[in-house]
């Protein structure tokens, strides 16, 4: 035998309870997105590096210390990191917005997404280097009642497919183009006469990102830093009353968020809200959920100048919150047969269940045997499936008009008419519909 071929470290399958619970949460967030209007968008898996580097930032770790590069097989070994696996979609997102010329003729567009994304992270609990994620991104609103609708629709959402009260939602205001610049001059005045007492890391940021530095989990950087200067005390007239508004207007929708002055993300592109979202109990990576506005990004990537906000969900770390048992087993009926004549009866009864049952509203699973077996190893098969009823449709039975309905739990059987008003009215009883 030869050897197994193992998958990549932090590259992994995904089955049984754990990606019914994914896919589950990927389709109520369709549900519950499109009731805001946004709309699908299916964005390509390779971007070009570039993209990233200008988008979200050359000098963050995603882009300087996280990127897969692809090779086309052609490609010079000068060549090597033209291309790479997304690390995000935002980025993307906007590509293909001035792409399709969104910017110039219809500004305002809605899109979501969700799909898997990669990043070279040293794997634990809840990181992975192929992970996936959910996001929407809104273009073309400038006001504060847009921050609030995202974040308001975030919220609900994560709601919806959690039990309240076990998320945190943070949020913050990072300045615009008009008065961040003047802050992050202030700041690095104050890293660099503080230089001696930070991190290895802090002092290689002072140059190339010094707002991430706010962002340190060392405690003695966190010491010093407060006394740096308050991103705050530097916001202009228009970031504050836009950030008022918006804590005023989630108040007013009933959005649970708090507002954490030391909140700054990983990414370059935001500008003013910025916000993210933590769950309990998932250990050091514990964000499930971020996003923010980034007014300066369309332009930035060649397009007319367009404000827009957006965040992404971890799906893999939503499922580890919400737990793989929440998702309900679907009840399963099992149609056996006893000669080669009803086999084909059972087929042809199994579709008409699988067109009808729908109809009730819950999604049942409708077996048949496949692998030409005998009735007791069929009834083994059903119980071992935890159908909750099979239907035998024996020789005599079916010639009579009838088949037998066999509850599976209390082993008792009767015979029921074999006519679809009759199998819906029976399976719509006894299975609770
Ligand atoms: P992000 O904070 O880099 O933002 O990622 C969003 C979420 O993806 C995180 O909160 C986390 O749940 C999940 N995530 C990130 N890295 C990993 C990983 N290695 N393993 C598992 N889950 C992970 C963005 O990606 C922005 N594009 C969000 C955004 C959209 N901002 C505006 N629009």
């Amino acid at each position: 035998m030869s050897a197994n071929v193992e998958s990549e470290r932090g590259f992994r399958d995904i089955l049984g309870a754990e990606a019914e619970s994914l896919e589950r949460l990927v389709a109520a967030a369709r549900n519950h997105f499109e009731r805001y209007g946004y709309r699908p968008i299916i964005l390509p898996v390779v971007e070009p590096t570039d993209l990233f580097a200008r988008g979200v930032g050359a000098t963050t770790d995603i882009v300087e210390k996280e990127m897969f590069f692809v090779s086309d097989g052609h490609t010079h070994a000068d060549q090597l990191g033209d291309l790479c696996l997304r690390p995000e979609g935002t980025a993307s997102a906007v590509r293909a917005y001035i792409d399709q010329g969104f910017d110039k003729s219809d500004p305002l567009q809605k899109f979501y997404y969700s799909g898997p994304m990669f990043r070279n992270e040293r794997p634990q609990k809840g990181r992975y280097r192929q992970f996936h994620q959910i996001g929407a991104e809104l273009f073309g609103a400038a006001l504060p009642a847009a921050d609030a609708e995202v974040i308001a629709m975030l919220r609900t959402y994560l709601e919806s497919v959690v039990s309240a009260g076990r998320f945190t939602l943070r949020l913050n205001s990072l300045g615009c183009a008009v008065c961040r610049p003047e802050y992050v001059r202030r700041l690095k005045t104050f890293l660099a006469a503080n230089r001696d007492a930070l991190c290895e890391d802090c002092r290689r940021r002072i140059e190339t990102n010094p707002l991430r530095v706010l962002d340190c989990k060392n405690e003695s950087c966190r010491a010093i830093l407060r006394e740096a200067p308050h991103l705050t005390d530097s916001w202009c007239e228009a970031c504050k009353s836009h950030f008022d508004s918006l804590l005023q207007r989630l108040k007013t929708r009933k959005v649970d968020a708090e507002w954490d002055q030391w909140l700054v993300r990983g990414l370059d592109y935001y500008t003013r809200t910025v916000f993210e979202v933590t769950a309990e109990g998932l250990g050091a990576q514990n964000a499930v959920a971020a996003g923010g506005r980034y007014d300066g990004l369309v332009e930035l990537l060649g397009g007319v100048p367009t404000p827009a906000l957006g965040f992404a969900i971890g799906v893999e770390r939503l499922a580890l919150v919400t737990g793989a048992n929440s998702v309900a087993p679907r009840p399963k009926i099992f149609l056996a047969s006893t000669s080669e004549t009803t086999r084909t009866t059972a087929e042809q009864w199994a579709d008409t269940l699988r067109r009808e049952l729908p109809a009730v509203g819950t999604s049942v699973e409708v077996w048949t045997d496949l692998g030409g077996q005998g009735l007791k190893r069929q009834l083994q098969q059903a119980g071992k499936l935890g159908c909750a009823f099979t239907l035998i449709l024996g020789d005599r039975e079916v010639s009579e008009g009838k088949v037998i309905l066999r509850d599976m739990k209390k082993s008792t059987q009767e015979d029921i008419e074999l006519s679809i008003e009759s199998l819906m009215r029976r399976l719509r009883e006894r299975l609770g519909l």
